[in-house]
């Protein structure tokens, strides 16, 4: 079985530069393979990740629609489908990871989305560990992919307008019945360490679980402004030592 972590957020809170250091943290336990799966459309969790991305599931759907049901040369569907998938699916340094791209445009897409819904769910078995960086709604992760994650973790900025978007997000991944075990609040870029009375506030009102915060980091900032990936981040850095302290609290088996 699969331990599958999920990163959730509103906009820029730091859900890619998150999941990019899950990875790292993931690998340096050698909790392997892991397979990192890049569900936002706008995809640059292989930018984060250092690797380029050839092809996503969504430019692999149209393709995916006009294959005859008809077996060809002996090779089912089903089988040129996980055929395609499988080479979309880059191979990084201690990790695989796929990118699902863009939703379709117009047109009758269900029988392959559902089609591919069970041929990624299968593919994913093969991975003891799961990354998926997400868009802030969740209703794609139900679509595409199997819905159930071991974690869920909501990434928030500090302020108290940010954690009550956390807070819908916790609620939206209820509405759209998720199987999620465990939901917790990250608390992103803070200052000098300090929460504000009114955030905390909010946290205590929807009843969010704080799995910990991460500090404003330069060293951050300064692999951004030079386009280097987050693997990059030196150890030594707070925000990486305070992820791993968040990662080893959270008991990912
Ligand atoms: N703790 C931090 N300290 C300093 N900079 C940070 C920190 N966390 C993230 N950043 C920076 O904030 C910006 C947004 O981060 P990131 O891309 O990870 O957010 P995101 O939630 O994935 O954004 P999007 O919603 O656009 O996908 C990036 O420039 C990143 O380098
Ligand atoms: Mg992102």
């Amino acid at each position: 079985m699969s331990f599958v972590i999920a990163i959730a957020g509103k906009g820029g809170t730091g859900k890619t530069t998150f999941s990019g250091l899950i990875v790292n943290y993931l690998i340096k336990k050698g909790k392997t393979p892991i397979l990192a799966i890049d569900a936002d459309p706008s995809s640059n969790l292989n930018e984060a990740l250092g690797e380029k991305i050839n092809l996503t599931i969504g430019e692999l759907t149209e393709a995916l629609a006009t294959i005859d049901a008809s077996a060809q040369g002996g090779v089912s569907k089903i089988e040129q489908m996980e055929y395609k998938i499988n080479s979309a699916i880059i191979e990084g340094k201690g990790f695989d990871l796929l990118a699902m791209g863009r939703p379709e445009g117009p047109g009758c897409y269900c029988h392959v989305n559902h089609l591919l819904k069970s041929t990624i769910t299968k593919l994913t078995k093969s991975y003891p560990y799961i990354v998926v960086d997400n868009e802030a709604g969740m209703e794609h992760l139900s679509r595409r992919t199997t819905g159930k994650a071991d974690l869920l973790l909501i990434i928030s900025d500090p302020s108290p307008r940010g954690i009550e978007a956390a807070a819908r997000i916790k609620e939206v991944s209820k509405e759209v019945k998720l199987d999620i075990k465990t939901i917790k609040l990250v608390i992103n870029r803070v200052m000098n360490d300090k929460l504000y009375p009114e955030s905390l506030r909010v946290i205590e009102k929807y009843g969010l679980e704080l799995a910990g915060t991460v500090p404003l980091d330069e060293a951050i900032m300064n692999l951004d402004g030079e386009k280097k990936p987050i693997f990059e981040l030196p150890p030594e850095s707070i925000a990486y030592q305070r992820v791993f302290n968040i990662l080893d609290s959270l008991k990912i088996t």
